[in-house]
């Protein structure tokens, strides 16, 4: 059936300043990492992609590596962007990530200018696009000198195939020293993307948010749920089809005791304001005002509709925001 986006899609969902650039994020944004791969079905992938744009959901997150296998999940978006979204492409902000290994080969990893540029060229011909928004480095590699890496985002940009550049999983010094040189190139650092929730804190721990504040570019924080841990879905038993059941990337053994007592009390304390884990969650990584957007994954348009929820409650007074330390101990549930 021919799509048509929902006029009045840009009436709820707020939009926040990316660092000290001119560009704004919807302050949810949604990424395919899981679940957009040639394992499920092509029509729940489009589904979901379109009702997050209907919701305001303006920004989609991708990456060379996202599917199984490596580079169906672009491939997928760009089948959505052939089929529906080619006439809104303007009003799509869409990110891709270069850097993490998707092949044998030492030109599909890490930070030289040839696996970085080689990547972006897939990309844009999965994406079906002749640009993306943020062309991304999505790790850092520490065998290369970072001036190269950045000098491929650079080049990325005076190409015309992409008109922002971010770093992802970069420590603090390294996103500084990464800042100051594509500021020295006239590309400034638009933003960083970081794990970031309840039980990850080590944005808050290590810098990163003071140096993405002084440095001026922005935060976009991945796996804001924890992957569905930050759900009540595992408080009880593992559901048919979540991801902790058919992931590489979320092992059911981490849902043990010590997680499902501090989710339980995290659980509660979302009870008591009227709201569920999930929305609490999501609120919780967005209050910091260096948080530009929170980047989740949904394996449902239902779970779209629960978590944009989020943000219709009041803000966490500082009780709960003690409470949350109390019981959201970082390291709960992950491997870090
Ligand atoms: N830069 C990087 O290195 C990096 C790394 C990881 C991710 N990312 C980016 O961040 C994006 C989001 O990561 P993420 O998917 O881990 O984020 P997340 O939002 O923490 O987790 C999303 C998952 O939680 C479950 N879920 C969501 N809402 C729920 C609800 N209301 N109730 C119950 N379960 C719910 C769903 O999984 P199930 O229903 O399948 O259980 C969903 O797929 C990725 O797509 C990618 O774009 C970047």
């Amino acid at each position: 059936m021919t799509y048509s986006a929902v006029p009045d899609r840009y009436e709820t969902l707020p939009y926040r300043r990316t660092g000290s650039s001119g560009l704004v994020l919807p302050a949810v944004s949604f990424g395919l990492w899981q679940k957009f791969g040639t394992d499920y079905a092509y029509e729940t992938q489009r589904e979901i992609i379109l009702h997050a744009f209907d919701l305001g959901i303006s920004h989609f997150d991708n990456a060379d590596r996202y599917g199984p296998p490596h580079r169906a999940a672009q491939e997928t978006f760009g089948r959505v962007l052939t089929t529906d979204l080619a006439p809104y492409r303007d009003e799509l902000i869409l990110s891709t990530k270069a850097g993490n290994p998707i092949g044998p080969s030492p030109y599909l990893t890490g930070g030289s200018r040839k696996s970085i540029l080689t990547s972006l060229d897939h990309s844009l011909r999965d994406l079906g696009t002749d640009y993306v928004d943020i062309f991304y480095h999505h790790s850092p590699d520490v065998q290369t000198p970072l001036e190269e890496s950045v000098g491929a985002l650079v080049s990325a940009v005076q190409q015309g195939k992409a008109l922002y550049v971010g770093i992802s999983n970069y420590l603090p010094d390294r996103a500084h020293a990464a800042a100051e040189l594509l500021r020295e190139a006239g590309v400034p650092l638009l933003i960083h993307q970081t794990r970031y929730s309840i039980y990850d804190r080590r944005p808050e721990q290590n810098g990163l948010l003071e140096t993405a504040d002084q440095d001026g570019f922005g935060v976009i924080v991945y796996s804001p749920l924890a992957q569905g841990l930050l759900t009540d879905k595992y408080l009880d038993a593992i559901p048919d089809g979540a991801r902790a059941q058919n992931s590489t990337f979320l092992s059911p053994e981490v849902i043990d005791d010590t997680y499902r007592r501090r989710t339980t009390e995290l659980n509660k304390l979302a009870e008591s304001r009227g709201q569920s884990l999930a929305q609490l969650a999501l609120q919780w990584v967005l209050r910091r005002g260096e948080v530009t957007s929170a980047l989740i994954g949904a394996s449902s348009t239902a779970q779209l509709d629960h978590n944009l929820q989020a943000l219709t409650f009041p803000p966490l007074t500082d009780e709960e925001l003690a409470l949350i330390d109390e019981h959201g101990v970082h390291g709960t549930g992950l491997k870090l």
